[in-house]
């Protein structure tokens, strides 16, 4: 269960969850037609061991990535990842500041290309960054890379200027596979932090989740808790929506565009999961947003 001040590394809580979600992109670069490649994705798993090696080796058979709701997730994070890529490479002209929220094994500073200054300020929880720091020591990022230890349910517009952001210059900004970890208080602090350290010309995008009914959400919980393991997904995010981010933007003179992520798999020749499997139930709560402050 969440408390407002709990912590994490990369094999626990919300930690794994990053571990996760590189694992997934692990596996999609393995396949024949990638939708994304991250070859950083397979060092974090490695540099972990264990299941998360053996599922790349193709010997975990049992791991929740090897299950059909994992094929439908594995496809997911596929075109999740090219969103974001695809958003940063539009955003790359003129910005040279880089915000990534809850970064995670997040690889871009080390695999996009960068204008020569960019600068990439990953945010996360203190152990999160120190196992990527430590596992990534041998490779080179491609942008100055400025990690900011924090939590985001705190004060963090404060510590990324302490770290040399500079709101007086346009930044581009993610949030990815966050928000449904944040409580709906948190996410409003998220949205208004970005807006008043972004100045005109700066973007931002998001993965959001519109909540799912509170009984079948505390069912799904209770499910997990019987099962004996309360660090499992529905135990760790809030089921919360603060406000559709295209709304809150568009409101404050952003130009913001939702893409479903139905659509989104549609577009890029990936199955959308049929509605009333794990997946499906996920896969339609879910967009991905795109704004452009005026
Ligand atoms: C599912 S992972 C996504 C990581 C990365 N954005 C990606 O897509 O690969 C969620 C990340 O959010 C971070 N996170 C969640 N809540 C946070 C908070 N309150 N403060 C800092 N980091 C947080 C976790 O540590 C984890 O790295």
């Amino acid at each position: 269960m969440r408390t407002d001040n709990d912590s994490w590394d990369i094999t626990t809580s919300v930690g794994s969850t990053a571990l996760f979600v590189a694992a997934a992109r692990a596996l999609e670069a393995q396949k024949p037609d990638p939708v994304a490649v991250d070859p950083f994705a397979e060092v974090f798993c490695r540099a972990v061991g264990g299941e998360w090696a053996e599922l790349l080796d193709g010997r975990a058979p049992e791991h929740a990535l090897r299950t059909e709701f994992g094929v439908d997730f594995v496809n997911f994070q596929g075109v999740r990842t090219k969103y974001f890529d695809s958003y940063f490479r539009a955003a790359e002209a003129g910005i040279g500041q880089i915000v990534l929220l809850a970064a995670g094994l997040d690889s871009r500073a080390y695999r996009l290309d960068w204008a020569d200054g960019t600068v990439v300020f990953e945010l996360d929880q203190p152990q999160v960054l120190e196992f990527k720091q430590q596992t990534l020591a041998g490779h080179t990022p491609r942008a100055a890379r400025r990690e900011v230890a924090v939590d985001l349910r705190d004060d963090w517009p404060q510590a990324l200027r302490d770290n040399g952001f500079d709101p007086a210059k346009p930044s581009a900004w993610i949030a990815e596979g966050l928000l449904i970890y944040l409580p709906a208080g948190a996410q409003r602090q998220l949205f208004t932090g970005i807006d008043s350290l972004a100045a005109p010309g700066s973007r931002a995008a998001v993965e959001e989740a519109s909540p799912m009914d509170a009984a079948a959400f505390e069912a799904k919980r209770e499910e997990e808790r019987a099962a004996g393991d309360e660090n499992t997904f529905f135990n760790l995010v809030y089921n919360e929506q603060h406000e559709a981010a295209a709304q809150w933007f568009g409101a404050r003179g952003w130009r913001a565009e939702a893409t479903p992520l139905p659509d989104w798999l549609r577009a890029n020749g990936r199955p959308v999961p049929a509605e009333d499997s794990e997946a499906g139930a996920m896969t339609s709560t879910i967009s991905l947003v795109s704004a452009i402050k005026a």
